[in-house]
């Protein structure tokens, strides 16, 4: 594996380093190729976004948030707490009744057009700055992160003005006030799954980053700024659970939309129960990747490749369990292995980068844990070859073979680069293997079969079904989950339910 130091090894599809193959010759050599960080200027301070400005914590406490890829500190935010809470509630109400839900939906169009473009404009500054809070390589937050954000304020700004036609009566009106809580896997882009969808319908919000990735939500509240949007329709309160606890139990609140832990969405579906308050709630997953043996063999190997390693793993739908079939398993498993040793793991601003960092001490601790579940319960463990830098949180691309189904590692959901490989022998065993289990937010399926496709998706208990192809998003198409994954759906037409008052 790369690890930005020259190396002799294998060819460009063979590893490098100690469990080099047996027939390596030359690999490719990079140089290092770092994006700039002196696109963003990432001030010493910041305050919660609160009514148009950005001001202390009452409490004037703050919390420092991490490069999780050196450990440096980036900045230290603010830390809302109630007090705050109730200011931004109040902001969020007085702007919904004198500013945005009485707005013509053209007008407000207007308003995320903008925001949008202004998110194109800046895009750099914005990948950057998500790298270096979030510890995912630039490669992802300039390509996938940042573009579909844009891409999602482009889509529902063009639903404003259309709401009628959304197939949720003649003239739907919004919910009120928003609470939102998002996760840190993908901080821009959750923050813009929540919010796009909300002001297109006439909300306005109050939003929660994670409290290990706040800066790009600040960035975009700045942005709210500059695109002239009116004060109170867009606030954005940084802390930790407290201040998310906060937000959910304010009366002040109409609807709740959380991305996060199953652990806390069951909190907050008790803390809402009986108030009225709207919820939807997006929670993990324990996905199936799905290979037949008549499966395009090295674009399989691809999609599990982005399914599991993609943003080191914290992906909520990553396809964390290949079901391989017993005939192709060993050419799988092994070619994977080839590829996976010629992965790049290292500095997250490097554009050569493939693996970044893991994002927090707390995420790389889990991640150890249930692999060191994975041997005690008698799975094999392999491990690409790569070294790890000497600061910062890091976990290897990692395969767990001769996984049994009542494997911890099976059944957990890691939110790590850690892959289960499973197999199977029928069609029919593939489905019950993909369907043992309390989640069903996503679920992969590779095979040359059109209608093998269509008879696994009918039968495949998740939100999303993706057919020789994963991970792949539009802001059109609706994304959410059975069972312990979540309810509600957020994306496209649906999406627009969960903020109408249907
Ligand atoms: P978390 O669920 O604690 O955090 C998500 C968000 O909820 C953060 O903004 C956090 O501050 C907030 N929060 C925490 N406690 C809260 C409460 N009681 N009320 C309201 N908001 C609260 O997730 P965490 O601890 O960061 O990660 C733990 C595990 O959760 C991960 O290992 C992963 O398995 C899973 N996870 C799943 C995500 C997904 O996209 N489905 C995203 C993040 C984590
Ligand atoms: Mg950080």
């Amino acid at each position: 594996m790369g690890s930005g130091k020259p190396k002799s090894g294998g060819d460009l599809a063979a590893t490098s380093g100690p469990l080099a193959a047996p027939d390596a010759g030359l690999i490719w050599e990079y140089a290092p190729a770092p994006e700039s960080r002196d696109i963003v200027s990432i001030a010493p301070e910041y305050g919660l976004f609160i009514d148009g400005e950005f001001r202390p914590a009452e409490s004037g406490r703050t919390f420092a948030t991490l490069n999780p890829a050196t450990e440096e500190s980036l900045s230290q935010v603010a830390e809302a707490g109630p007090a705050d809470v109730d200011r931004a509630v109040t902001a969020a109400r007085s702007a919904y009744e004198r500013a945005w839900s009485v707005l013509p939906g053209s007008e407000r169009a207007k308003y995320l057009f903008r925001i949008a473009r202004l998110l194109q404009e800046r895009s750099r500054e914005f990948a950057v700055l998500e790298s270096l809070d979030n510890g995912k390589p630039i490669r992802e937050s300039r390509d996938v992160d940042i573009p579909l954000a844009a891409a999602h304020f482009f889509y529902y700004a063009g639903w404003a003005d259309k709401l009628e036609h959304a197939g949720y009566g003649a003239d739907p009106r919004p919910v009120g006030v928003a609470g939102q809580v998002i996760p840190w896997n993908f901080p821009l882009l959750m923050a813009a799954w929540k919010l796009a969808p909300a002001l297109a319908a006439g909300n306005t919000c109050v939003l929660k980053p994670a409290e290990t990735t706040p800066l790009t939500a600040l960035l975009l509240a700045e942005v709210c700024q500059q695109a002239g949007l009116p004060p109170g329709v867009v606030n954005v309160l940084t802390g930790a659970g407290e201040t998310g606890a906060a937000l959910v139990s304010h009366p002040g609140i109409d609807k709740i939309a959380f991305t996060g832990s199953t652990e806390v969405g069951k909190q907050i579906a008790q803390a809402t129960a009986g108030t009225g308050k709207k919820l939807t709630l997006e929670l993990g997953g324990k996905a199936a990747n799905v290979v037949f043996d008549d499966a395009p063999v090295e674009q399989a190997i691809e999609g599990i490749v982005n399914g599991i390693f993609f943003n080191q793993g914290h992906v909520c739908c990553a396809g964390s369990r290949l079901l391989v079939q017993e005939s192709v398993a060993d050419v799988v498993v092994d070619r994977l292995q080839r590829r996976l040793g010629t992965l790049r793991l290292g500095d997250p601003l490097d554009k050569n980068t493939d693996i970044g960092a893991i994002n927090s001490r707390q995420q790389l601790d889990k991640i150890t844990e249930l692999s060191a579940a994975g041997d005690a319960e008698g799975a094999h463990r392999w491990t690409a070859p790569c070294q790890l830098p000497a600061s910062g949180f890091w976990f290897p691309p990692t395969l767990f073979t001769g996984v049994s189904q009542s494997h911890r590692i099976a059944r957990e959901e890691i939110f790590g680069p850690v892959l289960s490989v499973l197999t199977f022998r029928t069609p029919e065993e593939a489905v019950a293997k993909a369907n043992n289990t309390p989640y069903g937010l996503s679920a992969g399926v590779w095979t040359d079969k059109g209608s093998r496709i269509l008879w696994m998706a009918q039968r495949m208990r998740a939100g999303v079904v993706w057919a020789n192809t994963y991970n792949r998003f539009d802001p059109a198409s609706p994304f959410g989950g059975y069972q312990e994954s979540g309810y509600g759906r957020e994306g496209g037409r649906h999406g627009l339910a969960a903020y109408l008052d249907v």
